[in-house]
């Protein structure tokens, strides 16, 4: 596995390595959920194509210092199960490679990131979409691979990649879950013993809510308002935001017309776990 930590070290490693050429871009600190992007970037690349990873924690998305600062960096960890993933080269830039001092240039996504996370994160996908446009610029890829854990990051991504032009493939990669059914994270280690058994009911809220589809729910008022009893049962957790939007503009929708999301992020102390059901009509 090659290992390149600067932007002309990367070209120069990329030179030597075949097409199709398929990234998965992390932040590190990484667990199955990740593993599996990779797995999936594997079959989309073939046994003869490439597969690259990126880990960078990418310091223009974080909204508050003190997460950026305590974001985990376990990198001899994390290059280790990429070597044992099958990964053909990982990117690991020094936090200052990526950006210029007096940098003037970023993305702005102007629609689908006033709701859901972007409502209580300012910038943040700003910074998500310059990142990744700089990572698809950098390696030239011709397909990207991203968890539809992060709902909205992947809408996101996806109406950039269309509004832009940019020749890169999007793939997504459904959410891997532990046994129990709460979405894998690197958030979840920090939960306590408490919370952690209390965390599944995010999913069961969300499912249970999904399940009034089947008697023939379609206006959005009975949704939201069985997931939140379900999530406020619990005396533990605070809800950030509960929602059900549209699942490609992520506007908030009234009747159930057109595939839709219930999305929600909640604390658990300062842990903040986000989770989503696909609505179909
Ligand atoms: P990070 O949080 O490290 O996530 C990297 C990728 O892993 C994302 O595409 C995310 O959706 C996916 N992922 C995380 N947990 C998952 C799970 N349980 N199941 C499936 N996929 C999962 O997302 C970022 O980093 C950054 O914003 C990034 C895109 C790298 C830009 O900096």
């Amino acid at each position: 596995m090659r290992i390149a930590r600067t932007p002309d070290d990367l070209r120069l490693q990329l030179a030597a390595l075949p097409r199709p050429r398929v990234l998965v871009p992390t932040m590190g600190a990484l667990h199955d959920g990740h593993l599996a992007l990779v797995h999936r970037a594997r079959k989309a690349a073939g046994p003869d194509g490439t597969v690259a990873v990126s880990i960078f924690v990418n310091p223009i998305q974080f909204d508050r210092p003190g997460d950026l600062a305590a974001y985990p960096k376990p990198l001899e960890d994390d290059l280790a199960k990429c070597q044992a993933a099958g990964v053909d080269l990982v990117f690991a830039p020094e936090a200052g490679a990526m950006y210029f001092p007096d940098r003037s240039v970023t993305v702005t996504e102007s629609l689908l990131s006033k709701h859901l996370c972007g409502a209580t994160r300012p910038g943040h996908f700003d910074g998500v979409c310059t990142v990744v446009l700089k990572l698809f610029n950098l390696f030239q890829a011709d397909a990207a691979v991203f968890g539809e854990k992060d709902v909205q990051q992947l809408a996101i991504l996806r109406r950039m990649v269309r509004d832009l032009d940019v020749p890169v493939e999007i793939i997504g990669h459904p959410t891997v879950r532990e046994p129990d059914g709460l979405a894998m994270s690197s958030r979840n280690v920090r939960l306590t013993p408490e919370h952690r058994a209390d965390a599944p009911r995010i999913r069961r809220a969300l499912e249970g809510a999904r399940s009034l589809l089947q008697f023939g729910e379609r206006s959005a008022a009975p949704f939201l308002a069985a997931a939140r009893k379900h999530l406020e049962d619990s005396p533990f957790l605070r809800i950030d935001y509960l929602e059900l939007v549209d699942a490609e503009t992520l506007q908030p929708v009234g009747p159930i017309k057109r595939p839709a999301v219930l999305a929600t992020a909640v604390f658990y102390g300062d842990v903040r776990l986000i989770d989503h059901v696909t609505l179909l009509p």
